[in-house]
């Protein structure tokens, strides 16, 4: 297996470019599903979930064509409506073409994604809110098959926020009969973009971005040319790796409007964060202090993200508490921080860090991808050489990190297996 070596120590300097984003990308290639003319996507990233979702739109029978990061995306062809139980174990957004072939289709089969290293992760919410608007659910042998006639426009009250929930019916209400309100609806930038571009498609979304979305149906949809926001959580990543290391990082494409909380957070720290004509420039600076979290369904402070914190709030000069709130298992990262001497202990939802002076560089193993990420950022702060193994969770969801890592002065390597 692939594995990331660093040797910690350098400040990161210099100038760094945003990639499209991850979970921008997914739900706008499920929504070329809904209509038969063809959709292109610009700035999509390189990523490994990319080419999964690539391979589970093939499997239905769509053609791709395009580079790296554009897309052209043909659905006119789709002739099968199962999301195999292969691509949904290994990415659970599979489950983004739900709502989008069961509107255009009327039926659809899709693997139950299982638990996952951060969380049990159902998908109740989707289906009783597909059953709410006509769908016939029912579970079998480890997948749901849904089906109905034209789906009905009707009130939908989502018991927690999801994303990916408020995305896949937000999808099917655009080709329902009706209005369809979804109250609590998850608020993500994310959720945003997807309206922007079903709205360009002929869909009528309001309110996208608020937690109360209407959807007024429509009878078909039009091709669409998109270009996909830069990823939030790619970008506050490099603002960590600026605070962590007191470096000075330029980031271009940086959706700082996005990263409130993040960026109230880091500048409560000591970190200096300016807009300036060509991106958004970061600056660390020593000592790190230290801050609590909470994280929470945006606008709060993203779960995405809290990994990454936490690796520098292991060097901070005070203690800080961090609490999760989204995902019930989301600190498989405080193990192997521990294992570079950073001192956390978990309390329930809550993880304290007392900073260290330093973290030393040890083997330590990624668990999921913002894990990941985390374990990179302690990596390139901490005395001496880390070695992150399982790094495939990194190439899902994050543009070549090592090299742009590198690009700033790092002393980071991936070694083939
Ligand atoms: N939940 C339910 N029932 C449901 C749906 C969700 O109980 O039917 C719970 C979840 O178990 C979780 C909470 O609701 O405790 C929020 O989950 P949500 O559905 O919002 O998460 P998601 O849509 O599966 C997306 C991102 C995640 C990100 C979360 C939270 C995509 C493809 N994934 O997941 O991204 O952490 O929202 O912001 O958009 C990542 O990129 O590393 C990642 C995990």
């Amino acid at each position: 297996m692939d594995r990331i070596v660093i040797e910690g120590g350098n400040r990161l300097i210099g100038e760094v470019k945003i990639s499209g984003a991850k979970n921008a990308a997914l739900p706008l290639m499920a929504a070329s599903i809904l209509t038969e003319e063809n959709n292109t996507l610009h700035n999509v990233p390189d990523l490994k979930d990319i080419d999964t979702f690539k391979k589970l739109l093939l499997h239905l029978g769509a053609a791709i064509e395009g580079g790296k990061n554009t897309i052209r995306i043909c659905t006119k062809d789709i002739k099968n409506y199962e999301a195999p139980y292969e691509l949904v174990k290994t990415m659970r957004a599979s489950v983004l073409v739900l709502g989008p072939l069961l509107a255009r289709f009327k039926k659809v089969k899709v693997s139950l994604p299982g638990g996952c290293a951060i969380g049990a992760r159902p998908i109740n919410l989707h289906l009783a809110a597909l059953e709410k608007m006509g769908a016939e659910v029912t579970i079998e042998h480890g997948y749901v098959t849904a089906s109905a006639g034209r789906l009905k426009g009707t009130k939908i009250y989502f018991d927690i926020p999801t994303v990916t929930g408020t995305e896949n019916i937000m999808m099917a209400a655009c080709l329902a009969d009706g209005r369809t309100i979804l109250e609590n609806a998850a608020c993500e930038p994310e959720v945003v973009e997807l309206a922007n571009m079903l709205n360009k498609m002929g869909a009528c979304i309001e309110d996208a971005g608020t937690d109360v979305i209407t959807i007024e149906g429509v009878k078909g949809l039009k091709a669409a040319e998109y270009t996909i926001m830069p990823d939030r959580i790619e970008a506050g990543t490099f603002m960590v790796a600026a605070g962590i290391t007191q470096g000075n990082i330029l980031i271009k494409d940086c959706p700082l409007q996005h990263l409130d909380a993040l960026t109230l957070k880091l500048k409560e720290v000591g970190v200096e964060i300016k807009s300036e004509n060509s991106g958004v420039r970061v600056i660390g600076n020593y000592p790190v202090g230290s801050v609590d979290i909470k994280t929470l369904p945006h606008p709060g402070f993203p779960t995405d993200m809290q990994a990454q914190i936490m690796a520098m709030m292991s060097i901070a000069s005070g203690l800080s508490v961090i609490t999760e709130n989204v995902f019930e298992n989301r600190f498989m990262h405080v193990a192997e921080l521990r294992r570079m001497g950073a001192d956390i202990k978990i309390e329930g939802k809550s993880a304290i860090v007392r900073g260290r002076p330093f973290l030393s560089g040890a083997p330590v193993m990624a668990t999921d991808l913002r894990a990941s990420a985390s374990l990179i950022l302690a990596g390139i702060a901490a005395h001496g050489i880390t070695e992150v193994s399982r790094v495939y969770h990194l190439d899902r969801g994050y543009e070549r990190i090592d090299e742009k890592m590198k690009k700033l002065g790092a002393n980071i390597k991936k070694v083939k297996a």
